[in-house]
């Protein structure tokens, strides 16, 4: 059941709308996902109609009775992507279809209703059309599109959802890290997992992001940005970091990138990056990397850069790294590598419109 991809959205108009002033207020400096637009896309689903009531409404809180299945069961998933600001007033999508698919990839790991790719991407391009004065034209500015789906089913029983929601929030976004950091201090998770082998660590699913906050509280009172996890049965392999996943860049050029396998998110970026250094000619290997090599890499400087990458942190460069143990690893001269800033300037030209786009990955809106 279910596969109605060309449900009509009811649009329900606001009745009172942002004013131009305080939007420009609001989103010119809008940190990460603190500023929401007004409206937002529900879409219903239950084992009897399918999908079904596709609306456009005001942005508003949830009416959920106390029992329902996602507050008790955590039967959700979330995506994460971006919509621009060309330099012609207009707005486009960076490889939505990815995050449409990875969507109902995830969907079928947490045992949930498959949502149709094309519904996905009509509901975002929906979102964005209505609210589409809420991208910021600041350079690192985008709409940020919050695509998620909850079990809502009333029952406590321990089972998978007959109905679920479906809903669209956008979010206007300047860059992930506060002050737009030049690169990020790591702190290495050694008591804490994020995912193991046959495990949801491949699902944006909220558990997974729930079970990395004590670590990532752990890395802030340490002093660093963010918490980076190693694999669950050697304890030495890297895996990605609470929200973005890493490369690693030798003094040849070469970058390694921990390979996908069940515990680390398929990210979109990652795969974006791994097209254009290809494209480049370099070479790029999808292996293991331990924390061990990356202290001996660093120290000996055959490791030159290191970064993060997702949607949100887009390509952020890693000075440092450290852990138990007195581990201090510094990479490079501890600010943006030559390279990291050349693949991010690459990436994000593409995204921007700015530069010839040969993979066909934007999708321009109007
Ligand atoms: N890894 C994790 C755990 C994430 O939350 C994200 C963010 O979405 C990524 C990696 C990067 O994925 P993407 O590039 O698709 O945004
Ligand atoms: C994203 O990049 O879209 C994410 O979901 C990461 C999260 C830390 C905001």
């Amino acid at each position: 059941m279910g596969s109605d991809a060309s449900l009509n959205f009811v649009l329900e108009d606001h009745p009172s709308p942002t004013s131009a002033a305080d939007r420009a207020a609001l989103i010119a400096d809008p940190g990460f996902g603190r500023v929401f637009t007004d409206h937002m896309v529900t879409i219903r689903y239950s084992d009897s109609r399918g999908w079904h009531d596709a609306r456009i409404h005001p942005r508003r809180p949830l009416v959920l009775d106390p029992a329902t299945a996602v507050l008790h069961y955590a039967q959700e998933i979330f995506e994460g992507m971006k919509a621009y600001r060309t330099q012609d007033g207009g707005a486009s999508l960076f490889r939505a279809d990815a995050n449409a698919q990875r969507f109902r990839e995830l969907a079928y790991r947490m045992a949930m209703a498959e949502i149709p790719e094309d519904l996905f991407l009509e509901a975002c391009r929906q979102l964005v059309s209505i609210d589409r004065d809420w991208i910021p034209s600041s350079e690192g500015g985008a709409l940020y599109l919050r695509p998620f789906q909850i079990a809502s089913e009333v029952f406590l029983g321990v089972k998978p959802a007959s109905e679920y929601l479906f809903m669209v929030i956008a979010s206007s976004v300047g860059a992930y890290f506060r002050g737009g950091a030049p690169s990020v201090t790591l702190w290495v998770s050694e008591h804490y997992n994020r995912a193991g082998p046959g495990g949801t660590g491949a699902a944006k699913c909220g558990g997974n992001y729930a079970a990395s906050l004590l670590p990532q509280k752990e890395a802030i009172a340490e002093g660093c940005d963010q918490v980076i996890f190693l694999d669950t049965i050697e304890k030495r392999w890297i895996e990605e970091l609470g929200g973005m996943n890493v490369f690693f860049v030798m003094d040849d050029g070469s970058m390694i990138t921990p390979p996908l396998g069940g515990t680390i998110l398929p990210g979109i970026t990652r795969d974006s990056l791994l097209t254009l250094a290809r494209d480049r000619g370099l070479t790029v290997r999808e292996e293991r990397y331990s924390i061990e090599q990356w202290r001996d890499d660093a120290a000996s400087g055959r490791l030159r850069e290191a970064f993060a990458c997702g949607t949100a942190a887009v390509v952020t460069p890693i000075g440092r790294v450290r852990g138990r143990g007195g581990l201090d690893i510094t990479i490079g001269n501890g600010g943006p590598g030559i390279q990291t800033e050349s693949l991010r300037t690459a990436l994000v030209e593409i995204q921007r419109g700015l530069a010839p786009d040969p993979h066909g990955w934007v999708e321009r809106l109007f």
